[in-house]
């Protein structure tokens, strides 16, 4: 295997998702080149479906207060615990991407491959973060369902949220993930429906 191959491959296998983050975040060009990977997902009908939205500074507040307003909306009481620790994740993490998804539901381009599409640009924009030496975690949550915060952040229906990505420097430089062997995931096909181990009880 030629080095650059090598660095490629050990740069995909070490990502790790972390919310232990601190300054600073990615900005100017670096970011934009951190950004471009979403651009070489793979996208059907070249829609490019997916959308981001930098949250980043004081901004970072005015999420966390739409964050929690939308809890109160979707739970008829809250527990306030719980309010304070997303307030207190949005408004203090050093940037919040948030990936959305400007959805056509009458395209030819059934909507699923629509949505696969940008959880590809989800997966390059990890892997870019983490190639370029910054962590990152994507979240979701039923707030990332709640349409009346996509539309406050840009995505009126039928457009969607896909999730928030917190971003930073990690705290710990050391963290390699576990390598999980990969061989119960895959099979050789020779004619018959394939079973894998993993789905061995
Ligand atoms: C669409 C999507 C939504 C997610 N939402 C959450 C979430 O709300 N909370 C959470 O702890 N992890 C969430 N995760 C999982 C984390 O991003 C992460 O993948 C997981 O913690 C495993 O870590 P790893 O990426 O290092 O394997 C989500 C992942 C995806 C793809």
């Amino acid at each position: 295997m030629n080095k650059h191959a090598h660095i490629a491959l050990e740069s995909l296998l070490s990502r790790a998702s972390t919310d232990a983050l601190t300054k600073p975040a990615p900005k100017g060009e670096e970011l934009e080149t951190i950004l471009s990977a979403v651009m070489r997902a793979p996208d059907h009908g070249k829609l490019r479906p997916w959308r981001l939205v930098v949250v980043k500074g004081d901004a970072r507040v005015k999420l966390a207060e739409k964050i929690v307003e939308s809890m109160k909306r979707l739970h008829a009481d809250p527990d306030p615990k719980k309010l304070e620790k997303r307030y207190k994740r949005f408004s203090t993490m050093p940037m919040t991407i948030v990936l959305g998804m400007h959805l056509r539901p009458d395209d030819k381009i059934p909507l699923l491959e629509q949505e696969l599409a940008v959880g590809a640009a989800g997966m390059n924009l990890l892997n870019a973060l983490h190639a370029a030496g910054y962590g990152a975690v994507w979240v979701s949550g039923d707030v990332a369902y709640d349409p009346v915060l996509a539309e406050e952040l840009g995505f009126p229906a039928p457009h969607a949220l896909a999730g928030f990505f917190f971003v930073g420097t990690p705290e710990k430089t050391d963290h390699e993930p576990r390598r999980r062997p990969v061989a119960p995931y895959v099979a050789d096909w020779t004619g018959e429906p394939v079973s894998f181990d993993a789905d061995k009880d």
